[in-house]
């Protein structure tokens, strides 16, 4: 049995935080998409961690982390991350496992996702520039190397020969770089990688369904950043909903049960892209400042504003996501009024629907104001407790999308989250 927690947003809606938490009710926990552009924060003994590359049930006891084929992997980051994971004293070695057929992200990947962001000026996505865009494209390319091309004799044939391509493309951009000393790491961390548990990533979780193990697939980005249905381009390039986890781990779709979608009480986004509920003025200012929002991966500010019910709703029809769990609601306490969009308006015209280029059509967002609670709800434990004025900002959400929020995330610590819904 297979479940699986995703981002209903534009990412960092709290995956790493809800992972860790759920994760000492599963047996596996496994990445499907995505690669060090995602930046998951957890709290172990009271010490913030940023996962990248390995999922967020690492710091669970006797939990199996695999790092699924439909994740890109830059084995310079995974041994940084291994590296601060050990010091908590995990023995990776036993509870790490990388599918074979992972792609790697090459030093000259991150170099031309450089050179394709410069070259795009204005018009720019925002890459995080780790080489996401690049590796997936040499994927689909059908010319990437893989995990499991490591342990080939021929390997580093291959790798001068992918490197040759890409530098004919960098001298199309007209971009240089010297990348000797990435090139160094590079080659240091594939021997680390080689050390580690490299498996047939399919194989390893059937085996571990048909033993009736229960296993958490956990997604990085968010929905609204998916390559099909995000908002292209401004959208990263891997399937980041439910429908990612069959080919990002090879599971069949009759083993998924949950999909718990994670969302922010109120919404973020980083990098380029429209972001119709957008607060650009001092409301904004201040939910970046109470909730902290600073990119886990770039540092960049993130954007924020209220939360988008139109494209909540969208999120949940293209995951189903049947459960919902929503983050930061503790941020929200300072606010006297909140407002919640739950329609578009596009040439004079409401829709409930997302529309084709969001960019282009730039819908403005009709809002419903809801009186605030305007008091600490951080150390609340319980659903009951907590205020009249949230349980109906709540309940608005819950009817508005046909799906429950099930628990209220208040605060980043891993036990700040209160449940609502069994
Ligand atoms: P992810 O990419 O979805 O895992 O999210 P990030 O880790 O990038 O960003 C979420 C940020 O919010 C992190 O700094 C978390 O520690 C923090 N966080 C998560 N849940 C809560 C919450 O309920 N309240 C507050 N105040 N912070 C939270
Ligand atoms: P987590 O898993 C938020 C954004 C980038 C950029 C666009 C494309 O922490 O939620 P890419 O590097 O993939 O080429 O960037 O997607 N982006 C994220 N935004 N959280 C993330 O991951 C993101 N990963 C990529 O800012 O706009
Ligand atoms: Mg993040």
């Amino acid at each position: 049995m297979v479940d699986v927690i995703l981002g209903l947003q534009w990412g960092d809606e709290g995956k790493g935080k809800i992972v860790d938490f759920f994760a000492k009710d599963y047996d596996v926990v496994a990445r499907f998409q995505g690669g060090p552009n995602a930046g998951h924060t957890l709290y172990v003994d009271d010490k913030k961690v940023v996962l990248h590359q390995i999922p967020s049930g690492v710091f669970r006891k006797g939990i199996i982390n695999l790092i699924g084929n439909g994740v890109v992997l830059d084995p310079v980051t995974l041994k940084r991350e291994c590296d601060t994971v050990a010091s908590f004293g995990i023995d990776l070695k036993k509870n790490l496992f990388i599918a074979e057929r992972t792609h790697l992200i090459l030093p000259t990947h991150r170099a031309l996702d450089k050179a394709a962001e410069l070259s795009k000026g204005t018009q720019k996505i925002g890459s995080t520039l780790k080489g996401i865009g690049p590796t997936y494209m040499d994927k689909t390319g059908r010319n990437g190397l893989r995990v499991g091309d490591l342990l080939d004799k021929n390997f580093t044939t291959a790798y001068i020969k992918l490197r040759l391509k890409h530098q004919r493309l960098l001298d199309n951009y007209n971009f240089q770089e010297d990348i000797t000393a990435w090139e160094e790491e590079f080659f240091e961390a594939l021997e680390f990688l080689k050390e580690l548990n490299i498996v047939n990533g399919e194989y390893f979780i059937n085996q571990q369904i048909k033993a009736g193990k229960k296993i958490l697939a956990e997604g990085a980005q968010g929905s609204m950043l998916d390559i099909d249905f995000g908002t292209f381009p401004y959208v990263t390039s891997s399937s980041t909903i439910s429908a990612g986890v069959c080919s990002g781990l090879g599971v069949a779709p009759q083993h998924i049960k949950d999909v718990i979608g994670v969302t922010k009480a109120y919404c973020t986004r980083v990098g380029g892209g429209p972001f119709p509920t957008e607060l650009d003025n001092e409301m904004g200012e201040e939910l970046r400042k109470i909730g902290n929002e600073f990119g886990a991966t770039t540092g960049r500010p993130r954007r924020c504003g209220w939360i988008d019910l139109v494209a909540l709703n969208f999120a949940c029809m293209i995951n189903g996501v049947t459960k919902i769990v929503m983050t930061k609601a503790d941020v929200l306490d300072a606010f006297k009024e909140l407002q919640v969009c739950t329609a578009y308006k596009i040439n004079g015209k409401e829709t409930l629907e997302i529309p084709f280029q969001m960019d282009k059509q730039k819908p403005e967002p009709q809002f419903k104001a809801f009186t605030g609670w305007n008091t600490d709800t951080s150390a609340a434990k319980s659903y009951e407790i907590l205020p009249d004025t949230m349980k109906t900002y709540v309940n608005f959400i819950n009817e508005y999308l046909g799906v429950k929020i099930h628990y209220i995330s208040n605060g980043p610590g891993r036990e700040q989250l209160v449940e609502v819904y069994k």
